[in-house]
């Protein structure tokens, strides 16, 4: 821990590989199974361009802004998503706007575009804020001090405010809850059955992981497959008179300026369970990190509390309009995003023979744009390794937005960005503002990359309330947090 202000916090990262230190291949399938990141050297960090070779196989990893540009902007028709991104996520997503390229892609992106800006931001908010008090509620059962995995808790509010606002479906609900589940079991499984197939070996190879992921992949559909069924079902019925407000609703009623068609049951199911994970997932990843950093960092979580005093004082939560004013909590979001960006990688595919970097790169070769990497660059960034929010008010960040890629660039840009932006605020400012925020004594998380970045320990951290009576100078003084299971009322740590 780190509570001296001079010198910047730097929060962990794996140590990167070294040349001298290189291990067998054996060695390096076992790491990669663990996480993409404890794979990476030295290099891999410095150079423009990193290129891999596994079992024959060419990856390219350019980190160049140039690049970045090129593949993700100016030719992203020449770099589809990977086809094994695809083959491990079909199973659950069908052809979701996530996994799909070309014609299919474009429809569906704008049918996409039009429903969320059509659900708006503003009108879901309401339906957000519900699933954060609900939040606090879970949080106040906690004693002062006792250490809380916060990142099973932030998992559970983000699925909430998700099913809330697609759905209109909470999380309390026994159906929303076992899908939860499901969908951490169908992660762990996809990343192992990933690197089976980097290292070109059979599916099979691990048939238990591999029936486990299958098994997943559909009782998900099944379960959020029912509601929607049901929902189109009333939807048509009512010649779309139905009132719910949520985005199932928006995205039910929106046509293709072009193709002049509208999503048909299979394919609101492949984009709602598409919305699901890609829209918890990576919020509870970022704002798990964010509380990790704060609990080792009391100025910026005095600098928070103040903050969110001034602006919505006496109440519990902001309004819509009073988020906007959240500046801090917007700066040290973004920072947290730039050292932990929930999506690691993104995978592409090239097309054709296309130059990358001096490089001419074959057909079917795997380009990955790693966020990652391109964030931790110390050519591009002061302290790339270190916490600092305020590089993105002196004009750090604007330099560098070329390489500040959390959300990715270009035209498939994530369509959630301003969604999660504005579920961070609400959670970081009404945390802040109620609790101090302290370390849980000799827990460390430690990164690991999967479909999302998560910390294979878990992440922990202690809430103590700021009416306690207990003086600041003492929470970073105390004998180790007594160690607790959390919550048992939550049914997520069951
Ligand atoms: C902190 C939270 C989030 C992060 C860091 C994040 C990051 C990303 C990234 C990096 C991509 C591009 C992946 C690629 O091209 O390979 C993406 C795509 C996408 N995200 Fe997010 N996301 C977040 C939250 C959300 C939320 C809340 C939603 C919806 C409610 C969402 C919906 C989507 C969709 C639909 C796509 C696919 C876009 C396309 O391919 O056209 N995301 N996201």
């Amino acid at each position: 821990m780190n509570t001296n202000s001079d010198k910047p916090f730097e929060p962990p990262y794996p140590k990167p590989l070294t040349s001298k230190n290189k291990p067998s291949l054996w060695k390096l399938f076992k790491l990669g199974r663990k996480s993409s990141l404890h794979v990476l050297f030295e290099g891999d960090y410095k150079k423009d361009v990193s290129i891999t070779k596994i079992s024959g196989y060419k990856i390219f990893t350019p980190k160049d802004n140039g690049l970045i540009k090129d593949i993700l902007k100016s030719n992203y028709k020449d770099f589809p998503k990977h086809r094994y991104m695809d083959d491990i996520l079909r199973p659950l997503l069908g052809d979701s706007i996530f996994n799909t390229n070309g014609k299919t892609w474009e429809r569906q992106r704008r049918i996409m575009d039009i429903g969320f800006e059509k659900a708006g931001l503003k009108n879901v908010f309401s339906l957000m804020c519900d699933a954060v008090q609900q939040m606090h509620q879970r949080l106040d059962s906690y004693k002062d001090g006792q250490a809380i995995d916060i990142d099973v808790e932030m998992t559970h509010v983000t699925a909430d405010i998700i099913m809330r606002t697609i759905l209109s479906s909470p999380i309390e609900s026994d159906r929303a809850f076992k899908v939860f589940h499901y969908f951490e079991e169908y992660q762990e499984k996809s990343n192992s059955l990933l690197m089976l197939r980097l290292f070109r070996l059979p599916k099979w190879v691990s048939l238990r992981s591999y029936i486990i992921w299958k098994r997943r992949g559909r009782q998900i559909r099944n379960f959020i497959g029912e509601i929607i069924k049901e929902r189109h079902k009333e939807f048509i019925e009512k010649n779309g008179e139905t009132n719910y407000g949520d985005i199932l609703e928006a995205l039910m009623d929106t046509e293709d300026p072009e193709t002049k068609t509208k999503f048909n049951t299979k394919e609101l199911i492949d984009q709602i369970v598409m919305l699901f994970l890609a829209g918890h997932e990576t919020s509870a990843s970022a704002l798990s990190w964010a509380l990790y950093i704060l609990s080792n960092q009391p100025e910026h979580t005095e600098a928070l509390a103040a903050e969110a005093q001034n602006i919505f004082g006496q109440n519990q939560l902001p309004t819509f309009r009073e988020t906007s004013k959240l500046k801090k909590a917007r700066d040290i979001f973004k920072e947290t995003l730039r050292l932990y960006p929930p999506v690691t990688q993104l995978s592409r595919e090239a097309t054709g023979k296309c130059p990358v970097a001096g490089h001419t790169v074959a057909p079917g070769t795997t380009v990955n744009i790693n966020p990652w990497l391109i964030h931790r660059r110390e050519k591009v960034w002061e302290n790339a390794h270190a916490f600092c929010p305020e590089r993105f008010s002196n004009g750090e960040s604007k330099k560098n937005s070329g390489s500040y890629l959390p959300f990715s660039q270009g035209p498939r840009i994530c369509i959630g960005a301003g969604f999660a932006l504005q579920e961070a605020l609400l959670i970081l400012s009404s945390i802040t503002k109620k609790y101090r925020i302290k370390p849980v004594s000799e827990h460390t998380p430690d990164p690991i990359a999967r479909l999302t970045l998560r910390s294979l320990n878990g992440i922990k951290i202690a809430l103590v309330r700021r009416d306690s009576g207990i003086p600041q100078e003492k929470l970073f003084k105390s004998a180790p947090n007594e160690t607790s299971n959390s919550n048992e009322e939550c049914p997520f740590n069951k």
